[in-house]
């Protein structure tokens, strides 16, 4: 099938390749000629494991093309997907100019009949507003071409990108007409092979599931954070509790990690997104709020327990962090909670010694050079010199390191893991004290009480 893709961020560079894989003829648009320029030439923009090497296939056996030109991308595609961002306004709530200014570009181009999906995650009622637009766009050049919008919400996770786009576990199609069903089956089905895992509804119920999902693994997390704190002050183990409830089906093991906190590009805008929307529709979001309240508490945790070891000034101290991405597998700082620990670490006056396997480049770009941060390029090199070492992301590196080393080389001897990736008799046991994430250790600890 002849497919367009507008956007080639995450989703969209994603997707148009995974289609192309199973060979269609997908050309991927976005304005910004840089970026295409750069995927001619086989250079993909973000970090993602498998990607390059699918792009570059593709791009070489001419199933995968590059533009900039919209309006030929138009032409060339029987189905248009619309994937561009849907950045979180001052408000919360999604901007959709780039997916209305998409829609109008269709709306002026369009010659024949189309079927335009949206599978940016965008609120319930944005088909309504992309019909709307390209309707507009046809009657001011009095075109009767016909077209159909369909919802069909993207799940991937950064990192298993790939893996979540070629074997989806639901592949949800937002659709009122037939003929765009149909069509959407035909390209699915590669994916589609073993069992039926298109799930067919309205569009508005297509929109709201994927705000619904995001919104309930953030609930989960934050639920198993608030546990943490509790287990905490009550001097329980967080870990043992986890492996508790998660052996019930019902509950399961996944999404239930406490840690420094949820980031990334989807869980803190869709949470803040979904609150808007109920708020817009008369509707108090209390559950929401709190999902977000108790994240955001969460990502200020790691340093209320590194103030409450050194106390409150952290001046002429050497902090060292293993992980600065959201999570292991990208270089995606946004929204990390390694960026709101950077900032009360510089702000008590702490110099950071940081590595992370992929997020360097990124961390750089966002704070540029400054004395107080010193980017490390070996996990080990982050500690010389330092008082403690905080583990902020779970990278498999990490996991299990040279605790006599570490003894060696820290000057204080103290850990924090923010994601409670060790054991703690393991790290006691090389001399180092340990503080995690709700693991009823750093209240006795420090002898005190959790804030
Ligand atoms: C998420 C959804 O999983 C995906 O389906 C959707 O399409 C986009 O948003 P992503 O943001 O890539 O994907 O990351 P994910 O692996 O879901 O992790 C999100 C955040 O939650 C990370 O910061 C991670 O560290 C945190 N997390 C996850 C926990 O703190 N505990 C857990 O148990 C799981």
């Amino acid at each position: 099938m002849r497919v367009t893709i507008f956007g080639t961020g995450y989703v969209g560079l994603v997707t148009g390749t995974c289609l192309a894989e199973v060979g269609n003829d997908v050309v991927c648009v976005d304005v910004d000629a840089n970026k295409i320029a750069r995927l001619e030439r086989g250079e993909v923009p973000i970090y993602e494991p498998g990607l390059e090497p699918l792009v570059r296939a593709n791009h070489a056996s001419g199933h995968l093309k590059f533009t900039t030109d919209a309006a030929a991308a138009i032409e060339h595609g029987q189905i248009v997907f619309i994937a561009v961002g849907t950045p979180p306004d001052e408000d919360g709530s999604a901007d959709l100019s780039h997916v209305l200014t998409v829609a109008r570009t269709i709306g002026r181009t369009l010659s024949r009949y189309t079927v335009v999906v949206n599978k940016s995650t965008v609120p319930v009622g944005t088909a309504d507003a992309v019909r709307a637009a390209i309707s507009a766009e046809l009657s001011a050049r009095s075109s009767e071409v016909g077209f159909d919008v369909v919802s069909n919400p993207e799940f991937l996770k950064e990192g298993d990108a790939v893996q979540d786009c070629l074997r989806p576990d639901r592949i949800v199609v937002g659709a009122e007409s037939a003929h765009a069903v149909d069509l959407l089956k035909a390209l699915y089905a590669p994916f589609n092979r073993n069992h039926e895992r298109i799930v067919l509804m309205d569009v508005r119920s297509a929109e709201l599931t994927k705000y619904a999902a995001n919104a309930m693994l953030a609930t989960k997390i934050s639920f198993m954070n608030e546990i943490a704190n509790i287990a905490e002050q009550v001097g329980a183990d967080v870990e043992q509790v986890r492996r508790g409830i998660g052996s019930d089906p019902r509950i399961g093991y996944h999404f239930i990690y406490p840690g420094a906190g949820y980031g990334g590009s989807c869980f803190p805008k869709d949470v803040k997104a979904l609150e808007y929307a109920a708020r817009a529709h008369a509707y108090e979001p209390r559950l929401l709020s709190a999902v977000e309240a108790v994240n955001a508490a969460q990502k200020r945790r790691l340093f209320a327990l590194i103030q409450r070891h050194f106390g409150e000034s952290l001046a002429g101290r050497t902090i060292a962090l293993w992980g600065l991405a959201f999570k292991p597998n990208t270089d995606d700082m946004r929204e990390a909670p390694s960026r709101t620990l950077l900032e009360q670490l510089w702000a008590a006056g702490a110099t950071v010694r940081a590595y992370d396997p992929e997020a360097a480049a990124e961390t750089r770009r966002l704070y540029g050079a400054r004395k107080d941060l010193i980017l490390c390029d070996q996990q080990y090199a982050a500690l010389e010199g330092a008082d403690a070492l905080v583990v902020v992301t779970e990278w498999k590196a990490f996991r299990s390191p040279d605790f006599e080393r570490l003894h060696a080389l820290l000057k204080e001897r103290v850990i924090f893991d923010g994601r409670n990736i060790f054991e703690p008799k393991v790290v006691e046991a090389a001399g180092l004290a340990y503080y995690g994430i709700g693991r009823g250790r750093s209240v006795r600890a420090a002898g005190g009480v959790a804030t």
